[in-house]
């Protein structure tokens, strides 16, 4: 069994009958799906989830998941998906795909927030391998461009992956992959984000992890905030 498997495992072992729990995106997620539609068959488990992605959703109704939509969610009793980076505090990176907008709203709209990684993921601070992504309406780019260049950072508008155009997210939104300094202070960084018109949405993930699982050589590492 691979670390993926392994600590999607460990996840799904969480899920109780009656749970709404919220699929994530990526490798990692999809392996938590595989096996929470065999823990549904097996254990002839009771669950709904709800999807951060048309593709995590394709990917649960091929497994036999019921999946509902994200109009009809309230409240979710579970949110577990993957992440990019994972800073000492919990605080996470997201977003290398294209569906921030609903990841986010997963997380915050979720009593537990469950984020499954590998040792590769774990970082001294966010930005340190990846840059920020940051969702802006098409029209705002350029605006919000040169307010992170004025907050330090640096970038451009993501392109597609052909990379004869832009890529846009499941919103219909752009987004700018921005670098900051190593000393770029991350609470700072994510409350002017927050505050700044034209951005959808952006990939620092802060204070809203539960729990961390951490999978390396076949052992799983859990942490808490
Ligand atoms: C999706 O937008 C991302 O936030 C993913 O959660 C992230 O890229 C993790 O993917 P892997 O599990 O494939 O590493």
């Amino acid at each position: 069994m691979s670390d993926k498997e392994l600590v999607a495992r460990r996840a799904a072992a969480q899920v109780e009958a009656g749970m709404l729990i919220g699929l994530g995106t990526g490798s990692t997620a999809n392996c938590f799906i595989a096996e929470l539609a065999r823990r549904q068959r097996e254990e002839n488990l009771e669950l709904m989830t709800v999807a951060s992605s048309v593709i995590s959703a394709i990917k649960a109704r091929q497994h036999g998941l019921p999946v509902t939509a994200i109009e009809n969610v309230g409240r979710l009793e579970l949110y577990v998906d993957g992440a990019d980076e994972v800073a000492p505090d919990l605080t996470v990176l997201k977003g290398r795909g294209a569906d921030l907008v609903r990841e986010k709203l997963l997380a915050r709209g979720s009593d537990r927030f469950l984020v499954m990684v590998d040792r590769s993921k774990l970082v001294a601070r966010i930005g340190e391998r990846f840059p920020i992504p940051v969702e802006v309406m098409p029209f705002a780019w350029q605006l919000v461009k040169q307010r992170l260049e004025a907050l330090g950072g640096s970038g451009d508008l993501r392109p597609n992956a052909a990379g004869d155009g832009l890529a846009v997210t499941s919103h219909g939104s752009l987004v700018l992959d921005m670098h900051f300094a190593p000393d770029m202070n991350c609470t700072e960084l994510d409350t002017a984000l927050n505050d700044t018109p034209g951005v959808v949405e952006h990939g620092i993930f802060r204070g809203l992890t539960s729990a961390v699982l951490i999978a390396a050589d076949g052992q799983i590492e859990e942490r808490y905030p």
